[in-house]
């Protein structure tokens, strides 16, 4: 289907601005999302595209324009704790513990859906709901100034890195969507923890934001989708199971030592293939290829986590062919970060041993 263009509005605001504050620039995209348009807004994880959860109409545009498969449901935002009970029923006691520790965070829950508040294509006809309170002023002052729950998954076309900034929402949505607000780059980097509260014993969709150690803590035990752990099986979460965030040259993730991933390189340059790689701050000076890009600091993998989506981006910018990823620990937040390189890769991994 062609998307008619419209003139995408950019609002700038900073992102200090406090959760009653009316800013013009607040008060005027509010009044778009009220009257079912589709607005981008900064998360603490990634930039979502909102829309009124309400409108089959509104939430309508937001798959148009992201070219979203529709059996892919997306995630209700709220601002207010009291939004909650009337989306949701039999909230178990977990949730509410969870809720008291981590939001507003990067931690969505999967609950069983109350009534018909929230229209159909925001759950593709599923019996749960996916709720979270995102942990940003914008957000949450956009949310409050709607006073409506918003539908938003991350602000990206279909398949392409998340956005992490507003440029990158404009680089896939420009003349699709009616605006974005602009309040700079967001700090996680990886989109949310899907956890899946409708289980006997709570359990990771998606891993994300909050780690599968800090919900431990929290409430014990905790488990993890079995297509996580196996590429071959099904996944509870719709979304799992889509080709994600991959940059447009083939990408392969190199378990292995420095020399090992140059030997791989070097085999391909010798082919008269334009060769990127993909390493961190420590090791960027190790490496010999025709672009290295550094995300993060290896040392710190949040630093990791908060690049990696502007590091793929990156590497579409330039002619390589070819890109060879390093390969990171995967607990904390390690287990987002490979969880979505290894999308990225097409589940491309070479071992050293
Ligand atoms: O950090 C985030 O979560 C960002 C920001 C914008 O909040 N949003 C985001 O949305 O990542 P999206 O649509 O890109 O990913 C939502 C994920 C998908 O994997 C989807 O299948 C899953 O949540 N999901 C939504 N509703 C679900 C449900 N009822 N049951 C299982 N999985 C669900
Ligand atoms: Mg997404």
């Amino acid at each position: 289907m062609v998307v008619k263009q419209v003139e995408t509005k950019v609002w700038v605001v900073d992102n200090v601005v406090d959760k009653k504050s009316s800013y013009p620039q607040i008060l005027q995209a509010a009044a778009l999302l009220r009257a079912n348009e589709v607005v981008a807004f900064p998360t603490e994880t990634v930039y979502g595209l909102g829309a009124n959860a309400a409108s089959t109409a509104a939430v309508k545009k937001i798959f148009q324009a992201k070219g979203r498969p529709s059996d892919n449901p997306l995630i209700v935002h709220i601002a207010d704790h009291n939004q909650l009970e009337e989306i949701a029923a039999d909230i178990p006691r977990v949730a509410y513990t969870l809720i008291e520790q981590f939001w507003p965070g990067p931690l969505t829950l999967i609950l069983k859906k109350k009534g018909n508040v929230i229209c159909d294509e925001v759950t593709a006809g599923l019996s749960t709901i996916a709720v979270r309170m995102p942990a940003h002023p914008v957000a949450l002052a956009l949310i409050q100034e709607s006073s409506l729950p918003i539908a938003a998954p991350s602000a990206n076309l279909s398949g392409r890195p998340s956005p992490t900034s507003a440029m990158h929402v404009l680089a896939d949505l420009n003349g699709k969507i009616a605006g974005v607000v602009d309040g700079g780059e967001t700090g996680i980097g990886v989109e949310s923890t899907v956890l899946d509260c409708t289980t006997e014993i709570p359990t990771i969709l998606r891993p994300g934001g909050v780690t599968k150690e800090q919900l431990e803590q929290v409430i014990g035990r905790v488990n993890v989708d079995a297509a996580l752990l196996d590429e071959k099986q099904v996944p509870k979460s719709p979304g799992m199971k889509y080709a994600h965030y991959a940059p447009k040259s083939p990408l392969i993730i190199v378990d292995g030592e420095p020399f090992f991933l140059q030997q791989l390189v070097d085999k391909q340059r010798a082919l008269g293939k334009q060769v990127g790689i993909l390493t961190t701050e420590e090791r960027r000076h190790v490496y010999k290829a025709d672009v290295v890009l550094a995300c993060g600091e290896r040392a710190n993998l949040s630093t990791v986590a908060n690049r990696l989506y502007d590091t793929l981006r990156a590497f579409d910018d330039t002619d390589v062919e070819i890109i060879y990823s390093e390969s990171f620990p995967a607990d904390g937040i390690g287990a987002a970060i490979m969880n979505r390189l290894k999308k990225a890769a097409g589940h491309q991994i070479v071992r050293e041993k």
